[in-house]
């Protein structure tokens, strides 16, 4: 009923925004060649950063997003990129937002929410010059399932999840990828620095944890896995907070365990990566580390139930103090790109390799 009223409401607000063109044509959001990547929900709209869409094109000479009621206020962050040149930022808010492309037009267009709050792009519609010819985005044969909390997220970073180490690691293998990560979140399903769930329970919901703090949806709902590419890779890199919020060594243990039993549910073959922590870098030169043993001990009864497919990513040493913020020990824009450089150098070791050309070629 609820969404009922809110579509009538969506239909009122695309009428007077757009005032019609002969030169455009309006692309309906559930048009198919729309591709959709991320958490998005019935309004047709992003939760987690780094959710958006990607678009394929000949002739494309001009470019609006139409954005509905449930974008963040007084705008959101997006990542825009062109035939797959860096991500660059622009705000967008409610209504109609040109996006300037390149001269001589893009081919293929890439738009994400890059804030781990404040990423609600609620896309009611694109609107194209009527000259552009449409077709449907091939994704990658590779893609990235990333799950973690604000080591993963880019906070603090100026681009947000697209400057982070998981965004820049599926950028460079040419790779699909979709990343929940939630600053603050324990992996532990409790109350931990403003999130009102863990990721134990949050990663299998449309929303992330900002939904409590949002007044026009202030409810939480299961995502639909089918909705994804299915994963061929998925990587996890958790625990800080579970550390600082003294969940014992046991407890975590048993959690992240039990999560593991959920994924597999999800990603009966995936080979799964399991990052222990880097630390937290200290002023002098020490770091400080937590749950030291666990992650080997997670990966090791993983391996005695028969499940071989899960690896241990060592990252003991990879962060050192020049690599993080002085004030909140987080990875730096190069902090991250120094990350993703060594997962890249890790996964090639192991047998991953870049697709040559990014299947929707520019
Ligand atoms: C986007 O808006 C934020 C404030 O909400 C501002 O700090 C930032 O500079 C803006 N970025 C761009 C590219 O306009
Ligand atoms: C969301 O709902 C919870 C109760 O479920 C309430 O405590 C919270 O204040 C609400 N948030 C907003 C922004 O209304
Ligand atoms: C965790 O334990 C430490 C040491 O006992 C204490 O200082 C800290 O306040 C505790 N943190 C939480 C979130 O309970
Ligand atoms: C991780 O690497 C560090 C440094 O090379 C090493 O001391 C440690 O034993 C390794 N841990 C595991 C679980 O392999």
């Amino acid at each position: 009923m609820l969404y009922l009223v809110l579509s009538s409401l969506f239909l009122a607000a695309t009428i007077a925004v757009t005032s019609p063109s002969p030169t455009t044509t309006t692309i309906a959001h559930d048009d198919p060649r729309i591709f959709y990547h991320g958490r998005w929900d019935k309004s047709s709209g992003t939760w987690w950063g780094g959710s958006g869409i990607k678009l394929c094109a000949e002739d494309l000479t001009s470019l609006a997003l139409t954005l509905g009621p449930h974008t963040s206020a007084p705008s959101v962050s997006l990542g825009v990129s062109f035939d797959y040149a860096s991500f660059v930022t622009m705000n967008a808010s409610e209504g109609v937002n040109e996006i300037l492309l390149p001269e001589g037009g893009a081919n293929v267009v890439r738009i994400n929410a890059e804030g781990w709050q404040n990423n609600r792009m609620n896309l009611l519609a694109l609107e194209v010059d009527s000259g552009a010819k449409l077709s449907r985005y091939t994704p990658s044969h590779l893609a990235f399932q990333f799950i973690g909390d604000s080591l993963s997220a880019g906070q603090f970073l100026p681009q947000g999840v697209d400057q982070a180490w998981p965004f820049l690691v599926g950028e460079s293998f040419r790779a699909e990828h979709n990343i929940n990560a939630q600053p603050g979140a324990t992996l532990t399903d409790m109350v931990s620095y403003g999130n009102v769930h863990g990721i134990a329970f949050q990663f299998f919901q449309t929303e992330d944890t900002g939904y409590y703090y949002t007044m026009d949806h202030n409810f939480t709902t299961p995502w639909h896995f089918s909705r994804d590419i299915p994963p061929t890779h998925v990587v996890i890199h958790i625990g800080a907070n579970d550390a600082s919020q003294n969940v014992t060594q046991p407890a975590f243990i048993s959690t992240y365990l039990h999560f593991f039993d959920h994924l597999r549910e999800l990603y009966p073959h995936q080979p799964i990566f399991v990052f222990t922590p880097w630390g937290w870098p200290n002023a002098d030169g020490t770091i400080s580390y937590y749950y030291d043993g666990a992650y080997q001990e997670i990966v090791d009864t993983r391996h005695e139930t028969g499940d071989k497919n899960v690896f241990l990513v060592n990252t003991t040493g990879w962060m050192t103090w020049e690599d993080v913020f002085p004030d909140n020990q987080h990875p730096t824009v190069p902090g991250h790109a120094k990350i993703a450089g060594l997962f890249k150098n890790w996964l090639e070791k192991w047998g991953l390799h870049a697709a040559r050309e990014w299947a929707t070629l520019a």
